[in-house]
């Protein structure tokens, strides 16, 4: 295997071997949380860019097709994961003027302190946890880092293990939920069925008030096709970077629906599946 995508543990929450070595533990001590900071965490595949774009009109009004004139999503909301210098000069979080909107896959245990402190307003998205098996599967295979090439089910037995970058699936879930006080919790389910009513959730949350139109106009510019229309949010520009070679496999918007998994699972391995999924943790 590649030294630098080797998977480890820490502290409960597999990483790759690439956090280290671009210094991100010593990255996350060092980051300052700002008031006015806003942050979307999630479990890869769960929804993320769905609810940073929208998270991004409401912060910035914006209800047109375009969003933040064409920029990617991840110069406008970068990852807090890995430090900037790492990744395609991009501008470092400390240099970045306010409102930063900030993305991370990190497990609620290890968001530095500096974010609980700062007041920064935090929120989580969560999926299905079959549909994020399938999603992160194909994500998997596409991306050059990791090029999967084993089969769906040993896939989603290294899932059910906790085995996979940014693991454990259930953890991960549980550690917002359990701040669900003060993290705005929402799902990609609810995204799906009343985005509208998500929306104004959101714009509640951040202390962004909008007007049911402008609520509806940003909903209709997330919704799946606009968004893989959108170059600003569709990723499309991986597949000319380092980031996708392997572009057989497909596109970053891949379905983007409800129950896909239904094509993967058998009835046994979905009733294994759920039983693992609903089983307290200890
Ligand atoms: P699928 O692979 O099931 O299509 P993340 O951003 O957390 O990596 O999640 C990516 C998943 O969210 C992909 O799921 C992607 O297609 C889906 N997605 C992104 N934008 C979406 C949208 N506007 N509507 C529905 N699904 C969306």
């Amino acid at each position: 295997t590649n030294p630098v995508t080797r998977a480890y543990r820490y502290h409960g929450m597999v990483l790759l071997n690439v956090h280290l070595l671009c210094g991100s533990l010593q990255h996350w001590a060092q980051f300052r949380g700002r008031p006015s900071d806003v942050i979307v965490a999630s479990f890869p595949k769960s929804g993320t860019t769905w609810l940073q774009e929208i998270v991004w009109r409401v912060v910035h009004r914006e209800t047109g097709a375009q969003s933040g004139g064409g920029r990617t999503l991840e110069y406008r909301f970068p990852l807090l994961d890995l430090p900037a210098t790492e990744r395609m000069a991009m501008t470092p979080l400390h240099e970045m003027e306010s409102p930063r909107l900030i993305k991370t896959h990190l497990m609620y245990h290890l968001l530095p302190e500096s974010v609980h402190t700062s007041g920064a307003k935090v929120l989580y998205v969560s999926r299905d946890p079959r549909d994020v098996c399938v999603s992160y599967y194909h994500f998997q295979r596409m991306v050059d880092y990791e090029r999967y090439r084993g089969t769906f089910a040993e896939f989603r037995d290294k899932f059910v293990r906790g085995e996979v970058m940014n693991g454990p699936y259930r953890e991960h879930v549980r550690g917002y939920r359990d701040h669900s006080d003060h993290v705005l919790c929402l799902t990609y389910e609810e995204l799906h069925e009343d985005r509208v009513a998500a929306v104004l959730r959101v714009a509640e949350f951040l202390d962004k008030p909008l007007t049911q139109e402008e609520a509806q106009a940003i909903a209709i510019h997330t919704d799946f096709e606009n968004m893989k229309k959108n170059p600003g949010c569709n990723f499309k520009h991986w597949e000319q970077t380092q980031m996708v070679k392997t572009t057989d496999e497909g596109t970053f918007m891949r379905k983007g629906q409800v129950g896909d998994w239904r094509n993967y699972f058998t009835e046994e391995e979905n009733n294994a599946f759920m039983k693992w999924a609903n089983e307290p943790i200890q």
